[in-house]
């Protein structure tokens, strides 16, 4: 059907749409501007990061307003007055909760991991991208080979099984089973021996930071930002509460919206007229391979997760944070556990639209104010961030054989 693409802004539409149904009624709850919600809620003690206004930068509005496109002109001036010195000291004590993401298992006691050979076949038509298939030399004389090919792993001991279902019964001697759902759900088949979800608490985790999610991209980043128009939106599953939280917000700000819902640059696929840098491939240009390319004429990403619950950060903010873009989120509440210090404006953490409105639009008239917002990348403040980045998509497969020598393989115990 459609080969490894993205994931969420392409193929979990497709991913999550058998699922949408049941989910809708469990977990779509979305963020909406009013005062029940967590806007007014101060931070818990383990995600305490404020952004607002930016500690190290001053008080937003105490330098006169300043239009500006050079991102590099704004950084130097940013060194001038702040510098990563102060920036440090002001994010020094700031501790996002670690049990928010599972340890990669750099420091851990190899205990008999190794040296052996684990090889993990992928089962089926999936999203999961073709070219994670590797022989991955693992930690501890661990080697781990990934494929899709029942030719290169006849004899498996782990299959991995993620559009259906691992059959009901493992016989002895027969290889794990292995289940992976990323969507909001962790919805679990019932039948496997590992489970793959985003959660820290699921067998093994995998979060959307991995480079993995976006395959193929254009890796060219404008050194300039726009000026007039501040915040890019490329969303194509209109799911009515998420464009009307984005109508709302977007009515009070200059932007460009791409994609099917709410577009106003007249039509889809108009990202590469606008921005003819960003073509991957001339000969079949597809939105997803310039889409971190167009994004980062932008000071400003909307971002809004289809889910709001704990620990689903999904590219949506990562793509944009890539893209040397501030994403404006809104979704897991946690998700100061899973980024930088000070990288996003948490749109949860705004009373009204058109107070976020206003201050995105300050900080966009503040080259140190809102050069603030990447520091973390230029200072290398990156609290939980590595974590995340660490047990994304892309090492998956040594994390994943890791387990499965754990629980012995095909020799495993059975169920
Ligand atoms: C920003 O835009 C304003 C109004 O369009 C323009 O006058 C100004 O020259 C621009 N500034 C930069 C730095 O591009
Ligand atoms: C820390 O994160 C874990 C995993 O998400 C969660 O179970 C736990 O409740 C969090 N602890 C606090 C204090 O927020």
């Amino acid at each position: 059907m459609v080969p490894s693409k993205p994931i969420n802004f392409f193929l979990a539409p497709m991913i999550a749409f058998a699922t949408a149904l049941l989910l809708l009624s469990l977990f779509l709850e979305f963020p909406p501007f009013s005062p029940s919600l967590p806007t007014s809620s101060p931070p818990s003690s383990t995600s305490p990061i404020p952004s607002y206004p930016s500690s190290s930068s001053g008080r937003l509005g105490s330098r006169p307003k300043e239009a500006f496109s050079d991102l590099r002109g704004a950084f130097a001036k940013w060194d001038a007055e702040v510098g990563c010195a102060r920036f440090r000291k002001g994010r020094r004590g700031l501790a996002p909760n670690a049990s928010a993401l599972q340890d990669s298992g750099g420091g851990a006691d190899c205990g008999g991991l190794g040296p052996a050979h684990v090889s993990v076949l992928v089962k089926g038509w999936t999203w999961i991208p073709d070219n994670l298939d590797n022989l991955y030399s693992c930690r501890c004389g661990l080697s781990c080979l990934w494929t899709k090919s029942p030719v290169m792993a006849d004899k498996p001991d782990a299959l991995l099984f993620e559009n259906v279902n691992p059959p009901e019964r493992r016989w002895k001697g027969e290889p794990l089973r292995v289940y992976i759902d990323l969507e909001a759900s962790r919805k679990r088949s019932g039948f496997e021996d590992i489970f793959i979800g985003y959660h820290a608490n699921d067998d093994v985790q995998s979060t959307y930071a991995g480079s993995f999610f976006h395959n193929n991209r254009n890796y060219h980043v404008s050194p300039d930002k726009l000026n007039d128009t501040i915040v890019y939106w490329s969303s194509s599953r209109c799911v009515s509460q998420r464009n009307q939280l984005a109508a709302r917000f977007l009515s009070l700000v200059p932007h460009h919206s791409f994609g099917k819902c709410l577009n106003n640059v007249g039509g889809l696929d108009k990202a590469l007229s606008f921005y003819p840098e960003c073509s991957a491939d001339a000969s079949a240009p597809q939105w997803w391979d310039h889409l971190h390319c167009a994004m980062s004429h932008y000071k400003f990403v909307l971002a809004i997760e289809n889910t709001v619950t704990e620990s689903y950060v999904t590219e949506k903010l990562y793509y944009a944070l890539d893209a040397g873009a501030v994403p404006i989120y809104f979704g897991a509440p946690n998700v100061w556990d899973f980024i930088p210090p000070g990288s996003i404006v948490d749109g949860s953490k705004f009373s009204s639209p058109e107070e976020l409105a206003s201050y995105v639009k300050s900080v966009a008239d503040d080259p140190v104010a809102y050069s603030e917002f990447h520091a973390w990348r230029r200072c290398g403040v990156l609290g939980n961030y590595v974590k995340t980045r660490a047990a994304s998509l892309d090492t998956l497969p040594c994390r994943l054989c890791e387990l499965v020598r754990r629980k012995g393989g095909r020799d495993g115990r059975t169920l």
